[in-house]
């Protein structure tokens, strides 16, 4: 219980921002969003009531989510000239590699949207923002497989319209499954926000200069896609596909644990948990309810489930506090909803866009905001004179 909050003087004068948004505790695997736990909005919320939240500081009445759904619906539609943008990749594009060439490209298409400094301006690209992630993505997809892009269905949620546009063919109705909307939307909700990470302290820094917001959420999808960030839960299915048996599960640890070998269990570990991420037990519980579902047996949940019990006994791992973070889980689910490996980053980009647009207003809008400029350490040659190329 979180009832009240202190900090020694020595964080304050570190702490590279303040913000009223995400509170972790990395000791006690705590996660609020705007003060409510995540594994209760998890439970009972939505995506689009969480990013109402984030953006606004408090869950909506009725009214208020109805008319924040119908206005971020009625910005799902892309620029038809982006449509061609795609045609500019190569089929085997990463999608990622798509997201921040089209994310960026925004700015070039939606001018009344790009004035920082109006707040009514602020909004709109917002809410873009948060619109739009669904269908570039979508489209990343179906570019990668050479079927035709669908446009949105505003008759769906938010997360049933990603659906379709992903999965459905223009030839073929398409039934939203509600199981699997639901599993959807909660892994959305779960890659929310997460304080100041690496793409969100990206798209601070960047807001910090002025940069549009589309630029600024273009350089977030940058960051993430690092495989010691949002790139992980790609690496993580990798990885226990390669691992594949729990009899090999051994070798793998044993290969964390020696210094001299670069490999890294992906999905495990945190720069912030010391603890449980809590983020990953509702994953867990997602994976199994999702292969319950579709009745799908996939022996890479046996390794990660085995591999998970291993590690948490081993001294290695409880002397160096690491343990399943988020993306320890996320790709069984996706892998098992028909998403490739490609997608996943793609889909924790589209699901963070949320908290980092909110994490942009509430920066952009404090007044007192000044650009970011992160001091350094200095320890390369004290000054010394110019030396001619003949006398070196
Ligand atoms: C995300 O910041 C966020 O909030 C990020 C995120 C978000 O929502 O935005 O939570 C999303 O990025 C989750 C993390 C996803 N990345 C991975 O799963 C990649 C695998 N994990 C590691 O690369 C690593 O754990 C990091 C990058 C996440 C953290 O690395 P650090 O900062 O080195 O971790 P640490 O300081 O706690 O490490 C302590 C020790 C080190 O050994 P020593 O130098 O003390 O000898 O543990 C070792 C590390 O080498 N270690 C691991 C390990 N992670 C850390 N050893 C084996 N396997 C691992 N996964």
């Amino acid at each position: 219980q979180i009832d009240k909050f202190t900090y020694d003087p020595g964080f304050t004068s570190t702490a590279s921002c303040q913000s009223a948004i995400t509170y972790i505790d990395g000791d006690q695997g705590i996660l609020l969003h705007r003060g409510y736990p995540i594994d209760q909005l998890a439970e009972h919320s939505s995506f689009m009531e969480v990013a109402y939240l984030l953006l606004h500081g408090d869950l909506p009445k009725k009214k208020e989510l109805e008319e924040f759904d119908y206005t971020i619906s009625r910005h799902t539609m892309l620029h038809e000239q982006l449509a061609t943008f795609y045609r500019g990749f190569r089929r085997d594009a990463h999608p990622m590699a798509i997201m921040c060439g089209v994310v960026g490209a925004l700015s070039a298409f939606y001018h009344d949207s790009t004035d920082i400094t109006d707040p009514q301006q602020r909004l709109i690209a917002s809410h873009r923002l948060i619109a739009k992630m669904p269908t570039i993505a979508a489209m990343a997809f179906k570019y990668s497989i050479g079927q035709p892009f669908l446009y949105p269905d505003n008759s769906l949620s938010y997360t049933g319209n990603f659906l379709r546009m992903t999965f459905g063919v223009p030839a073929e109705s398409y039934e939203v499954n509600p199981i699997i909307e639901k599993a959807m939307d909660r892994i959305f909700i779960l890659h929310a926000d997460h304080e100041q990470n690496a793409s969100t302290s990206t798209v601070r820094l960047a807001g910090s200069s002025g940069a549009n917001p589309f630029a600024c959420i273009a350089a977030g999808i940058a960051c993430l896609w690092g495989p010691a960030h949002g790139g992980a839960n790609e690496a993580a299915l990798n990885m226990l596909r390669e691992i594949g048996d729990v009899k090999r599960i051994k070798e793998y640890v044993a290969r964390a644990k020696d210094k001299n070998d670069p490999f890294r269990l992906m999905g495990f570990g945190h720069r912030v948990y010391k603890n449980y991420d809590p983020r990953a037990k509702v994953m867990q519980q997602t994976a199994e309810a999702v292969l319950k579902e579709l009745k799908l047996s996939d022996p890479v949940l046996d390794v990660a489930q085995e591999l998970e019990q291993i590690a948490l006994h081993d001294d290695y791992f409880i002397e160096k506090k690491l343990y399943p973070n988020v993306d320890f889980y996320s790709g069984i689910i996706l892998n098992a909803i028909g998403f490739p490996t490609e997608m996943f980053t793609a889909l924790f980009a589209l699901a963070r866009t949320v908290g980092w647009v909110a994490q942009w207003n509430e920066m952009i809008s404090d007044p007192e905001q000044k650009i970011g400029r992160p001091r350094q350490l200095y320890v390369g040659a004290t000054q010394r004179d110019y030396i001619p190329a003949s006398k070196r």
